[in-house]
């Protein structure tokens, strides 16, 4: 099984490479898989860190649109010059504020929507917190209470529907009894805007294969998660250096994993694609932390030539004479 991977993996990075500006292929796993959610684990990408900037609030995950770069703290954040790198200016709500615990953040048409909760206290609460990237004036919150986990990513597909990811933990938190919500309740979730905010209603909800919970996440859960520019969702656990490539299924709730991406510059945490970039040589630009260094880190990472396809056919239909006797499965 892991050969043929291992050869269209290499065929791929050299077609990406030789022709920049034609349409990529797409790895065997991004087009039309149906599987038990284990591909992933064996269908491996390479990516290319090529920037990395000091800042201090690199520390929970950052955000970038056109001009700019956002790294993200608990209860900070800093705006700096995507070209230089250089911090611009600090929005800063201190230990005291009602902003304890931001996760990351994305940049949609000058909003920086940044989930939030109040992790690792009990019981778990989130919330979407909104800055004026102008101003960097926070602007609005959109209160969950307390609802299915605590909140560690929100971004848009590419028809502009909102997802997020609701976290549970298998550990053990400091002065509890029970664990954080147990790992494998993590929740993706699709968002139904209402006349309050784009947040106000949950549509449907998917957890993560068992594989990539207990192999990855555990005792930690999903933290990132951000649509690239081919609409593939890449999302990210707590501290492994690589993000995991999804794709909701066709049927049932148990999203598919379908590639794994190497990112070794990075821990886990946020993730955000600069979809504001233009591809080069076949690759997208993703942005990420390291919490240890106190960097924001710039990658390359290769765009798929196909799209999610969540139409797949699920089982067939059969005459008579080709019933399956389902009393010998
Ligand atoms: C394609 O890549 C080559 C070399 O890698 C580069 O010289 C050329 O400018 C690129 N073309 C475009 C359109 O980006
Ligand atoms: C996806 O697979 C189909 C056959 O299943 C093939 O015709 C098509 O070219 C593939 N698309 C890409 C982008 O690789
Ligand atoms: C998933 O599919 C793979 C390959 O088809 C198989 O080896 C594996 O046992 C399956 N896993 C589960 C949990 O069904
Ligand atoms: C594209 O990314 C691959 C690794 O994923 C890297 O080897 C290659 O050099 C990158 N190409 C460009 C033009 O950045
Ligand atoms: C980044 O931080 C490291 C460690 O603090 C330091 O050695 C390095 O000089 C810094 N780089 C820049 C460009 O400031
Ligand atoms: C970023 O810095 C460069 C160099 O100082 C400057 O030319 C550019 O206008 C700055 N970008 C923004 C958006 O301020
Ligand atoms: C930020 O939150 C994490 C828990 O995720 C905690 O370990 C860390 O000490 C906090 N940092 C600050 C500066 O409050
Ligand atoms: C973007 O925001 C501006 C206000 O800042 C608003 O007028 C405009 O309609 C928004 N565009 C979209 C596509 O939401
Ligand atoms: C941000 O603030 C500026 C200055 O007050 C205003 O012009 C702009 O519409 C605001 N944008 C958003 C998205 O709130």
């Amino acid at each position: 099984m892991k050969a043929p991977i291992v050869v269209l993996c290499w065929s791929f990075a050299a077609t990406v490479v030789a022709q920049n500006q034609t349409q990529a292929q797409c790895l065997q796993s991004f087009n039309g898989t149906i599987g038990n959610g284990t591909v992933g684990s064996e269908q491996q990408v390479s990516s290319l860190t090529v920037r990395t900037v000091n800042s201090t609030d690199a520390n929970q995950g950052v955000a970038v649109d056109e001009q700019y770069f956002y790294s993200i703290d608990n209860y900070s954040i800093t705006k700096h010059n995507k070209t230089t790198g250089r911090p611009l200016r600090q929005w800063y709500g201190g230990p005291d504020g009602p902003i304890i615990h931001l996760d990351g953040g994305v940049v949609i048409n000058g909003t920086l929507y940044a989930p939030h909760s109040n992790y690792p206290n009990f019981p778990e609460t989130s919330s979407v917190e909104e800055w004026n990237v102008t101003t960097m004036e926070h602007i609005r919150s959109h209160s969950f209470g307390i609802y299915r986990g605590s909140l560690t990513w929100v971004d848009q597909d590419s028809t502009g529907t909102w997802y997020g990811t609701f976290a549970n933990y298998d550990r053990v938190q400091a002065g509890q009894t029970q664990p954080y919500g147990l790992s494998i309740n993590t929740q993706l979730v699709r968002f139904a805007p209402g006349p309050e905010s784009p947040f106000q209603y949950v549509s449907q909800s998917w957890i993560f294969p068992e594989e990539l919970v207990s192999a990855n996440f555990a005792p930690m859960s999903n933290s990132g998660g951000s649509f690239a520019p081919d609409g593939w969702l890449y999302i990210t656990g707590h501290d492994a250096s690589a993000a995991y490539v999804l794709q909701i299924p066709a049927a049932g709730s148990i999203l598919i994993w379908v590639a794994t991406v190497d990112l070794p510059s990075i821990a886990g945490q946020g993730i955000a694609w600069d979809r504001s970039a233009r591809a080069q040589g076949g690759n997208g630009t993703l942005y990420g932390i390291s919490r240890e260094s106190r960097q924001v880190v710039e990658m390359r990472v290769p765009l798929q030539g196909c799209r999610p396809n969540t139409d797949l056919p699920v089982g067939m239909v059969l005459a008579p004479e080709d019933f399956v006797d389902t009393s010998s499965d």
